[in-house]
């Protein structure tokens, strides 16, 4: 039980990484509530997790819905422990089609989203506590029509050393955890491929990948647990790459 009694909150709960995230650290003994904004995917995530669950809907990118939610956790835990900030988009556009729309879209979600959820939770994060972001493996890589997303991304790795810093003195951590190639739904949401590409797309990459695959959720969970909990006590500010060892070969053909 590496995270027993621990308080977790986390954003983007409902799906895919947060989700296998949620189920893990409920496993070793976290109470943990999700987020995200569809209600249904929330209820249907805690039915499966089954016990020590909480959630309520909120937009990361309106902050009074998650000040409604971290009050809940207040009245129900007291504390936070642990900040899954795990909510984010991607997409597949090319520079010349980016609008401000997108821009806005892309920016919000992964860039001030994760500012409003640090900014909520922190008054109830006791000394000693954790932030852990979610950036991604292409962060050093320059993977055509994925600009803006990786931009943020790397915005978001960022804030891993300046609020290292910035929280020093309350022993707060804070990490990030850098997927590699991990299919959810974003693949046939957010980045538009049909079932049939996404699958031709899993087989071609993963033989590109060191490990011969791509990974999935459970990977990512198990090494954000590890952040989270006390046998990473002497890691701060790091981003830990959870890829298989794409970025490490990088340039192949992604
Ligand atoms: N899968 C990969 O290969 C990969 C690789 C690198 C990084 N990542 C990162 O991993 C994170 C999780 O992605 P995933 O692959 O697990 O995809 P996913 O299942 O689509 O998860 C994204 C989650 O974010 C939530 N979300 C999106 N916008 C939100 C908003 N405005 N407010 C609150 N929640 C919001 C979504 O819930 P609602 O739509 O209900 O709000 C959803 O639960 C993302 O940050 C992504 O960039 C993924």
């Amino acid at each position: 039980m590496k995270l027993e009694n621990k308080v977790a909150l986390i954003s983007g709960g409902g799906t895919g990484i947060g989700f296998a995230s949620a189920k893990k650290m409920v496993e070793e003994g976290a109470y943990v509530y999700i987020t995200g904004r569809r209600e249904n995917k929330l209820k249907e995530a805690a039915e499966k997790i089954g016990h020590n669950v909480g959630y309520l809907p909120a937009d990361v990118t309106k902050k009074e819905t998650l000040e409604a939610l971290v009050q809940k956790i207040k009245k129900e835990q007291g504390h936070i422990d642990i900040v899954f900030a795990n909510a984010g988009i991607g997409h597949n556009i090319p520079l010349t089609e980016i609008d401000k729309k997108e821009f806005d879209r892309t920016m919000d979600t992964n860039v001030l989203g994760t500012y409003y959820l640090a900014q909520t939770a922190l008054p109830i994060m006791p000394d000693g506590s954790t932030i852990i972001l979610n950036t991604s493996a292409t962060d050093d890589l320059g993977l055509k029509n994925f600009s803006l997303y990786i931009a943020a991304k790397n915005a978001e790795r960022s804030f891993a050393h300046t609020w290292t810093n910035e929280l020093r003195d309350r022993k707060i951590r804070v990490n990030a955890i850098a997927p590699g190639v991990i299919p959810t739904d974003a693949a046939t949401g957010e980045l538009g491929r049909t079932p049939e590409e996404e699958k031709e797309s899993e087989e071609r990459r993963g033989k590109l990948i060191p490990a011969g695959t791509v990974g999935n959720v459970d990977d990512i969970a198990n090494a954000v647990v590890f952040l989270a909990s006390d046998d990473a006590r002497y890691i701060n500010g790091v981003e830990l790459r959870v890829d298989g060892g794409l970025a490490s070969v990088y340039p192949v053909k992604l």
